[in-house]
C-alpha cells in the first residue's frame, strides 16, 4: 500500500478519552497546517457503520468470539479499501478511533485465548498497522463510570463491567510494550487539555 500519509489510531478502554482526544489532535493538527480526516471502529464506511449496529447493540452474548472477529475483520477491512487507504494515498494523516488492536484486546483476550486466530486473520484480511498508536490508560472504574454516563444503545461491551475493563487495560499496556516502536502510553486520568497537550507534543515528534 502506497503511504505518504500518516496512520494514527487511538486505543484504551471503553470512557478514557478517545473519542475527546481524537476531536482535539484533529483540530491542533489542522491549526498546524495538515489535512487530517477523523475516522472510526468499527465504523468509517457505509458498509462497515452497518456493521457496527449488527456488533454494538443487542445481547451481549448474540454473536461467538469467533464470529465477533469475522464481523471486526469485515467491517475494517470496507472502512481499509474504502476510507482509510484513499487517504493515505493522497497524503492526509488519518487519525483513527480503535483499530486491529481493539480485536486483538477485545476479540482476542475477553473470551478465551483467540489472539493467534486475530493475528492469523489480519495478516491475512488487512496486513497493515498504524505508523503511531495512542494508548490512554486509565483506572478501569473511572473509564467506566465515564463511559456509562454516556447512556447509548451501543452497550453490548459495557455491559461486560469492570472485571473485563480491568483485563483490557492489563492487556493494551502488554499490547504497548509488544509494540514499543509504534505505541504511546498517555495518562489519561488527568484534565483533557493536559492529556491533549502531552498527545500533541508525541504526534508531533512523530510527524516531522
Ligand atoms: P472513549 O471514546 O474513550 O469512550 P470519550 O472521549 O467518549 O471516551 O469520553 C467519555 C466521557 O468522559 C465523555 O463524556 C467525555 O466528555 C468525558 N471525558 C473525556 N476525557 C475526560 C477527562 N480527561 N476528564 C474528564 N472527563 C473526560
Ligand atoms: P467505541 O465506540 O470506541 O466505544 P468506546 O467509545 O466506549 O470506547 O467501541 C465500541 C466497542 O467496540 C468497545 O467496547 C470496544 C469494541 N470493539 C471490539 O470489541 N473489537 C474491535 O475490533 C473494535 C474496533 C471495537
Amino acid at each position: 500500500m502506497s503511504r505518504s500519509g500518516f496512520f494514527i489510531s487511538f486505543e484504551g478502554i471503553d470512557g478514557s478519552g478517545k473519542s475527546t482526544q481524537t476531536r482535539l489532535l484533529k483540530d491542533q493538527l489542522e491549526r498546524m497546517g495538515r489535512d487530517v480526516i477523523l475516522t472510526r471502529e468499527p465504523g468509517g464506511s457505509p458498509g462497515a457503520e452497518e456493521i457496527r449496529a449488527l456488533v454494538l447493540q443487542g445481547d451481549p452474548d448474540r454473536w461467538s468470539a469467533r464470529t465477533e472477529i469475522l464481523l471486526f475483520t469485515a467491517a475494517r477491512r470496507d472502512h481499509l479499501e474504502r476510507t482509510i487507504q484513499p487517504a493515505l494515498e493522497a497524503g492526509k494523516v488519518v487519525i483513527c478511533d480503535r483499530f486491529a488492536d481493539s480485536t486483538r484486546m477485545y476479540q482476542g483476550l475477553s473470551r478465551g485465548d483467540l489472539r493467534e486466530a486475530v493475528d492469523q486473520l489480519h495478516s491475512l484480511m488487512i496486513g497493515v498497522e498504524p505508523d503511531l498508536t495512542v494508548l490512554i490508560d486509565m483506572d478501569p472504574a473511572q473509564g467506566l463510570a465515564r463511559a456509562l454516563s454516556r447512556k447509548t444503545v451501543e452497550e453490548r461491551f459495557e455491559d461486560f463491567g469492570e472485571d473485563l475493563q480491568t483485563r483490557m487495560r492489563a492487556g493494551f499496556l502488554a499490547l504497548a510494550d509488544e509494540f514499543a516502536n509504534r505505541f504511546i502510553v498517555i495518562d489519561g486520568s488527568r484534565e483533557i487539555d493536559a492529556v491533549a497537550r502531552d498527545i500533541t507534543a508525541a504526534v508531533q515528534q512523530r510527524l516531522n
